[in-house]
């Protein structure tokens, strides 16, 4: 693990908010470390001050985790999921795809990564068996983090791949013949159960929900689970729905809090105690091509993100030494989020 990256310690500074100018001014006033002339290292370095840079560092996975960013309700948070944990469990030192298997291409804007027409993409592995070496490239600005990116080539994939040969298994394929070392690889999926998530399902071994915190929330679920059951019974039976994560979170509301409520009487273990708050810095980071932990380390979204993801290392770790699933984790957080504020 990077020791620079090492931001897994114990979380001192419980006040996140939106501060970023003046965090930013605060630390350029600071010692110069070779990092601060990169964003990155000035992202790093931000988020190292914010939380506390004691501890043990996250333990990393003994095989790649591959998780499924799954929800086929759009605009749930998927993508702004997908790239800002990613990010997270890069700057906790991790080595991280970020599959972008949605033809709207929002993954590979917000990691700041070309994806015009003419661009290597995911559709090439998909339908012309490119291998994913060929596509994959590093993330500007995150060390440890890659994309590979989708073009608009990705919409007529549902229909291409309906006559080729294995049409659920090609990105599966495609994962197993790719060399480079990974700790993770997150897969942002299109709002849809189409053929594209069903390559994302049987490529995976875990599935990550984002549901946000609004009515209906629950409402269009049990198709996605009847789904990962399907493909768990016959093409993968690794599957298993690891991960949920309540996205928007609006600590305002009552309603946000009993959708919450309702999700952990649901799916219990299942749910992180992390909740990603809703937060104007969030959105506003893809339109400049970035995650909100380099445009914005020290705010509650780019916090809520770190946590997230140190809850998702740590439980990974727990469920890999018990070598079960679904195991009560004994996870501490520590640090309080802000609820509600950005
Ligand atoms: N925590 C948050 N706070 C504020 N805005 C958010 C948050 N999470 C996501 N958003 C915004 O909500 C919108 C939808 O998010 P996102 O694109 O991640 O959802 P999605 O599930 O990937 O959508 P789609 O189904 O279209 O792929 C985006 O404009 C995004 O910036
Ligand atoms: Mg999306």
């Amino acid at each position: 693990m990077r020791s620079d990256a090492n931001i897994a310690g114990p979380m001192t500074d419980p006040v996140p908010g939106p501060r970023s100018e003046s965090l930013g001014d605060d630390v350029s006033r600071e010692t110069p470390s070779p990092m601060d002339d990169t964003p990155i290292g000035r992202a790093a370095q931000l988020a190292v001050q914010t939380l506390g840079r004691t501890g043990e560092p996250l333990p990393r996975p003994e095989q790649t985790r591959v998780m499924v960013v799954a929800n086929q309700k759009g605009g749930v948070g998927k993508t702004t999921t997908t790239v800002n944990l990613a990010a997270s469990l890069a700057l906790h030192g991790a080595r991280v795809l970020v599959i972008d298997l949605d033809p709207q291409g929002n993954a590979s804007t917000a990691l700041g990564i070309d994806h015009h027409a003419e661009v290597p993409s995911i559709y090439d592995v998909l339908v012309e068996s490119k291998p994913l070496s060929d596509v994959v490239v590093p993330v500007p600005d995150v060390e440890g983090l890659f994309c590979a990116p989708a073009t608009i080539d990705l919409a007529g994939a549902e229909i291409e791949l309906v006559s080729l040969v294995a049409r659920e298994s090609r990105l599966d394929r495609a994962i197993k013949a790719y060399e480079q070392p990974l700790d993770y690889i997150l897969i942002d999926c299109p709002p849809s159960l189409g053929l594209l998530t069903v390559n994302a399902l049987v490529a995976g071994a875990e599935v990550l929900i984002p549901i946000q915190c609004e009515y209906y929330a629950l409402e269009g679920l049990g198709q996605l689970l009847r789904n990962v059951d399907l493909v768990r019974g016959h093409l993968n039976p690794k599957l298993h729905v690891s991960t949920i994560l309540l996205t928007m979170y609006d600590g305002r509301t009552r309603l946000a809090s009993q959708v919450a409520d309702e999700v952990r009487n649901h799916f219990g273990n299942e749910v992180l105690r992390t909740s990603i708050p809703r937060s104007v810095r969030i959105s506003e980071a893809p339109s400049y091509g970035q995650t909100v932990l380099t445009y914005d380390p020290g705010s509650s979204g780019s916090l809520s993100y770190l946590e997230a993801a140190r809850e998702i290392a740590l439980r990974g770790a727990a469920r890999a030494g018990a070598g079960t699933q679904g195991l009560t984790v004994n996870y501490e957080p520590q640090h309080s989020m802000p609820e509600g504020k950005q």
